[in-house]
C-alpha cells in the first residue's frame, strides 16, 4: 500500500511516499530555516506564502524519486493539525486536490502521531506498550502508546515547548534561529556546571512540563552579567557557550526525569525519544543512559525523521487508513487538535 504523504504544520514543506508504514520510497523536505532566520521565529504569513510556492515542487519531486505515477497511490495522507492555520491549509486544500482528481482515499493526520510513528518507521517492530517523549518547537509531551496508533497523553508543557525555549534563548543571545542545533554544537566542550539554572517543578502536575521560566531566567542573567548580544555567532565568547551549555543541562534534566517517572510509573516495555528536540546530543545521550538504568529499550528516529517530515505522515497515514479513518472535501485543518 502505497500513500502519498503531505505535511505543512509549520516551516517545513514536506512530501513523502511510504509503502505499507515502513519502506520511505521518497522524502522531500524543504526548509524555510533561513527565510525567518532573520525574525528569530517563525513568521506565520511568510511561512504560509512559502508553503504555496513550494507545495507543488515538492510533491512532484517526491513522486519523481518514488517513481510512480498518481494512478499507483492507494492514499493520501495530510497533516490537519496541529500547527499554523495558513500553513495547514496549503497541505490540506492540496491533499484534497490530488484525492478529488486521481480519486484516492483521503486520511487525515495528526501531526504528533506523525512524530510517534517515526520510531516504528526508522525501526520496525517496538515492543509495546512504550512511553513516548515528543519534544519539538512546538510541543512537550508525553505518551503512552498501549497498541500501535492508540495515544494516551500522561503529560504535556503548561507554557513553551522545549524547543521554542531553545530557540528563544539563542535569539536572546544573538546566535540565529533555529537555536537548538545551534546551541546543540556551542555546548560541546563548554562548562554546562558554570550557571545553575533550574526547569520548575509544577504542583500537582504530575508529568507536566513548563518552561518558560528557565528562559525568563536566562534574561535575568544576561541583563544582571550585562552579557552582549553575540557579534559573530560562529566564535560567541566562552560565557555564552557556557551559559547555553547550562541552559542545555537543565532543560534535558527535566525532560528525562519526567521520562523515568512515567517509565516508572507505568512500567513500559519500551521507550520512545522524537520530535526535533530529540536530535540534541545531550538529551540523545542522557535518555540512553536513563533507558539503560530501567533495563528498557530506548528508540530514536534519525535526525531527519526526528524534525519535521512527511515520511513521519505517511507512517501514521497507514496506521489511520487501517482504523478507518477517512476525510472527504469538507475537511478542514485544526490549529489546535489535542491527541489522547
Ligand atoms: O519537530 P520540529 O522540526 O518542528 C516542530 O514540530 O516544532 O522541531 C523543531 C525544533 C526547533 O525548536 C529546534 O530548535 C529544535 O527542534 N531542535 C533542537 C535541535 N535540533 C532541532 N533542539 C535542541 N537540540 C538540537 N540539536
Ligand atoms: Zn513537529
Amino acid at each position: 500500500m502505497r500513500i502519498l504523504a503531505i505535511e505543512t504544520s509549520c516551516d517545513e514543506t514536506a512530501a513523502a511516499v511510504v509503502e505499507d508504514g515502513r519502506r520511505i520510497l521518497s522524502s522531500v523536505v524543504s526548509t524555510q530555516a533561513a527565510l525567518h532566520a532573520p525574525y528569530g521565529g517563525v513568521v506565520p504569513e511568510l511561512a504560509a506564502r512559502h508553503h504555496l510556492e513550494n507545495i507543488c515542487p515538492v510533491i512532484s519531486k517526491a513522486m519523481s524519486d518514488a517513481g510512480l505515477s498518481y494512478a499507483e497511490l492507494d492514499g493520501v495522507a495530510v497533516t490537519r493539525g496541529p500547527g499554523l492555520i495558513g500553513s495547514l491549509l496549503v497541505g490540506v486544500q492540496v491533499a484534497k486536490g490530488i484525492a478529488y482528481v486521481h480519486a484516492k482515499p483521503l486520511v487525515p493526520v495528526h501531526h504528533i502521531a506523525g512524530h510517534i510513528e517515526a520510531p516504528f518507521l526508522a525501526h520496525g517492530d517496538i515492543p509495546l506498550p512504550a512511553v513516548a517523549l515528543v519534544v519539538s518547537g512546538g510541543h512537550t509531551s508525553l505518551f503512552e502508546v498501549p497498541a500501535r496508533g492508540e495515544y494516551r497523553l500522561r503529560g504535556r508543557t503548561r507554557d513553551d515547548a522545549a524547543g521554542e525555549a531553545f530557540d528563544k534563548v539563542a535569539k536572546l543571545l544573538g546566535l540565529g534561529y533555529p537555536g537548538g542545533p545551534v546551541i546543540d554544537r556551542l555546548s560541546q566542550g563548554a562548562n554546562d556546571r558554570a550557571v545553575e539554572f533550574t526547569v520548575a517543578r509544577i504542583k500537582n502536575g504530575g508529568s507536566d512540563f513548563s518552561f518558560s521560566g528557565i528562559k525568563t531566567a536566562v534574561l535575568y542573567h544576561v541583563r544582571r552579567e550585562g552579557i552582549p548580544a553575540v557579534a559573530d555567532p560562529s566564535r560567541p565568547p566562552e560565557e555564552v557557550r557556557d551559559l547555553v551549555a547550562s541552559f542545555q543541562r537543565a532543560v534535558v534534566t527535566a525532560l528525562v526525569r519526567r521520562l523515568k517517572q512515567a517509565a516508572e510509573e507505568l512500567r513500559p516495555r519500551s521507550l520512545l525519544l522524537t520530535g526535533g528536540v530529540a536530535a540534541n546530543s545531550v538529551l540523545r545521550r542522557e535518555s540512553a543512559k536513563a533507558a539503560a538504568g530501567l533495563g528498557l529499550p530506548l528508540f530514536v528516529p534519525p535526525i531527519p525523521l526526528s524534525t519535521d517530515n512527511a515520511a513521519m505522515i505517511g507512517a501514521a497515514g497507514f496506521v489511520n487508513f487501517h482504523k478507518g479513518l477517512r476525510a472527504g472535501g469538507d475537511l478542514n485543518p485544526e490549529p489546535h487538535l489535542d491527541l489522547g
